[in-house]
């Protein structure tokens, strides 16, 4: 399945001197680790789970499985038995066993340049442990879960950590997400306390953090699920609304988090009053004060979940991705190191947030498994400047970088001279995530941000894999751009027609897999028939992803996107339906149909059609109206490019939505095929002299 020989031309190269010390020097020595991995899986990961420390061992096999819906109920099981604690092995070990207790975990840098702290692995255990015996002293215990909305501050993962370091279970919700989004995930997993800050800034744009989760838990409470407790972060400023927050005049945060006293807010830009509800708030700060900084860590089994995580569904409704213990940790770390691969001195910025899995496996868990340093970014790539990032990369030496292609895409059209003028001669490899790169963008990070010296690693993962599972290694794998290259260890990759056969050779056809891999995930929360229905019903045996993919020649795989009904909007995977239904639920909507349609920066752009229902006439208020809708439910990320008036939509006899015409017409596409199966094929043509023109 791995070649036997790579080509010769049409690949790129890394510099030489990366494979000096590689975890993984040669293309050859790839293979010979993937064959172990496949061949002996239980010794392969035996061997990396040697680095971790284990307060008891496993007791069954070392990865257990049915992957086949047709012989019983799907499970994935790994070091079933033994016990452990993710938080002691990302901390304590560090600090205790590796005397990593003075090394940097993480250079925190906020919005506004000048605003930055850092933490080293010792401040970080402390700041965990203070705000683990501050969530035990609100009643949380091994197995609650408990909702964080929180921007980029280091408090975020003192807070996911501070969860597993009790083996409660964190439900992390990215702050860009509406008020209405963080209620339906806080009921759907039945979290018992929220935490929270009072606001942050993106760029120029203040969110009033506290008056959305203000929001979320009226909406809980009127729909029956009240929550008791919700802990604010007061992050926007330190002084300014004390009085609001009846918080005491601490510093910001643990006394083990210092900061430089620069402002987090321009002078002249206001800073919110806060709203504080007496019987459910707490203030972060005046009970970390008076927290203890030694907590011993709760002693997990394998398969206890770790964390739940949500993801766009084709059916509307998000999924509770659910991660468990020591598979995740194993799987993170290992993907860290041999992607990325880590060395001591490495400096890694992973630009992406917290409220993604990216955030988790690769900012939190993988990086402090490794016992890495990180930078934390709040901010945005293009505030104060275009060159934010790369001032960045200059200013911290960063030598492993890792984004995603709509940044790049976005950065690119600004030219090299903002990349230019900072120095990059700390890189070492580059990595993407979250959607086919294109190669032109893939040229343009090649060769002007890495000076053609770095290689790129395009990763190829979900939420649902838990870290990579298609990508090159740095020094091994010679790089074609836009493939995800090959699988990673203990990964096995098939093609699948229609029918579901197997292909050989070149063929493209539906991703699946074949076998778990420790970081997999165990279920959908709540719901293990969905989970079951949606990743393994359709080719029984398989774990489908939802993603095309051809193999070319040389073996390699290059992911097509998605072929469900899902978009993919700068990297963030959205549900048409769920769109649909944020729309329709507006009363002048009697109909929506929602599609994808290229942009050149974020991937995909939505395009809405609307039917309106009787005398209702569409409108430009409407359309702000509708804009706003969807933005509401769903989030920032979720707003309508395009929405046009569709009186009628292209549906065949027995009633169905054609998309793929609908998806012809938003790229304006003349030629539409074979639409004789429509039931009436006049509404096509009002539909295609009435559509949106691309924006300028
Ligand atoms: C979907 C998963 C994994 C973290 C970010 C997104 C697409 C992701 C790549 C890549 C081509 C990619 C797929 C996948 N995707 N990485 N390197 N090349 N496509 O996580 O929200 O769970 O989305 O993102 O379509 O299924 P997610």
């Amino acid at each position: 399945m791995i070649p036997d020989k790579v080509p010769k031309d049409d690949v790129f190269y890394g510099a030489a001197e990366l494979q000096k010390g590689a975890h993984v020097p040669t293309f050859e020595k790839y293979k010979d680790m993937y064959m172990q991995s496949i061949q002996d899986p239980d010794k392969f990961w035996g061997d990396m789970a040697k680095d971790f420390f284990w307060k008891s061992q496993h007791t069954g096999r070392f990865l257990d499985y049915n992957f086949d819906v047709t012989k019983g109920e799907i499970f994935t099981k790994c070091m079933a038995g033994a016990s452990t604690n993710i938080c002691y092995n990302v901390l304590d070990r560090n600090v205790h066993d590796r005397k990593l207790g003075d090394k940097v975990a993480f250079h925190w840098e906020g919005n506004e340049p000048g605003d930055e702290s850092m933490v080293t692995y010792r401040e970080l255990l402390h700041a965990v442990c203070r705000f683990a015996n501050v969530l035990k002293s609100q009643g949380v215990r091994k197995g609650d879960r408990v909702a964080i909305y929180l921007p980029m501050v280091v408090e975020l993962v003192v807070a996911m950590l501070a969860c597993a370091r009790l083996g409660a279970v964190h439900s992390i919700v990215f702050a860009g997400f509406s008020a209405e989004s963080l209620s339906d995930r806080i009921m759907d997993s039945g979290c018992s306390l929220l935490v929270t800050a009072d606001g942050f800034y993106r760029g120029d744009k203040l969110i009033n953090l506290k008056i959305l989760a203000d929001e979320a838990l009226q909406k809980c409470r009127d729909k029956g699920f009240p929550l008791h407790r919700c802990i604010v972060l007061k992050h926007l400023s330190k002084e300014a609304h004390e009085t609001s927050l009846s918080c005491p005049p601490a510093k910001r945060s643990c006394p083990d988090l210092q900061d430089k006293e620069t402002s987090r807010v321009k002078k002249s830009r206001p800073v919110p009053q806060v709203p504080w509800n007496p019987e459910v708030d707490r203030c972060w700060h005046a009970l970390v004060a008076a927290a203890s900084d030694q907590c011993e860590p709760e002693w997990c089994e394998s398969e206890d979940p770790l964390f739940i995580l949500y993801t766009s569904g084709s059916t509307g409704k998000p999924k509770g991705v659910l991660h468990t213990l020591s598979g995740y940790m194993l799987y993170t770390a290992a993907t860290f190191k041999l992607v990325f691969d880590h060395r001591p001195d490495d400096v890694y910025w992973c630009t992406a947030d917290i409220g993604w899995i990216t955030g988790h496996s690769y900012v939190t868990y993988g990086p402090l498994a490794n016992g890495a340093t990180s930078v934390l970014f709040e901010g945005l790539p293009t505030y104060p400047d275009v060159s934010r990032m790369w001032q960045m990369v200059d200013k911290y030496r960063v030598s492993k970088f890792y984004t995603a292609p709509t940044a790049i895409r976005l950065l690119m059209k600004y030219g090299n001279e903002p990349v230019q003028k900072y120095k990059r001669d700390s890189l070492k490899v580059l990595g993407t995530v979250g959607e086919p790169i294109n190669p032109e963008a893939w040229h343009w990070y090649f060769s002007v941000v890495g000076d053609s010296r770095c290689p790129i690693v395009d990763t190829f993962w979900q939420t649902e894999t838990g870290g990579h599972v298609l990508t090159p290694l740095p020094a091994a794998t010679p790089m074609k751009p836009g493939s995800a290259t090959f699988p990673f260890f203990g990964v096995v990759p098939a093609i699948l027609n229609e029918c579901g056969e197997e292909l050989e050779g070149p063929s493209e056809g539906y991703l699946v897999f074949k076998q778990p891999w420790p970081g997999v995930m165990r279920t959908v929360y709540g719901n293990h028939g969905r989970f079951q229905s949606t990743y393994f019903k359709k080719f029984p045996g398989y774990y489908v992803t939802g993603d095309g993919c051809r193999r070319d020649k040389d073996g390699y795989y290059w992911i097509t996107g998605r072929i469900d009904d899902m978009l993919n909007v700068s990297g963030h995977l959205l549900s048409t339906a769920e769109v649909e239904s944020a729309l329709v639920e507006h009363e002048a909507v009697a109909e929506a149909a929602v599609v994808g349609r290229p942009h050149p920066v974020k991937g995909e752009s939505l395009y809405c059609f609307v039917t309106l229902g009787d005398g209702r006439t569409f409108n430009p208020t409407l359309e702000a109206q509708l804009r706003k809708q969807v933005r509401e439910k769903i989030g920032a990320i979720a707003t309508p490019d395009y929405i046009q008036d569709a009186p009628g939509l292209p549906k065949t006899r027995s009633g169905k939505i054609m998309r793929r015409v609908l998806r012809q017409i938003a790229r304006g596409e003349k030629d539409l095929g074979d639409i004789s199966t429509l039931a009436d094929s006049s509404v096509v043509e009002t539909l295609f002299i009435n559509r949106c023109q691309p924006a300028l």
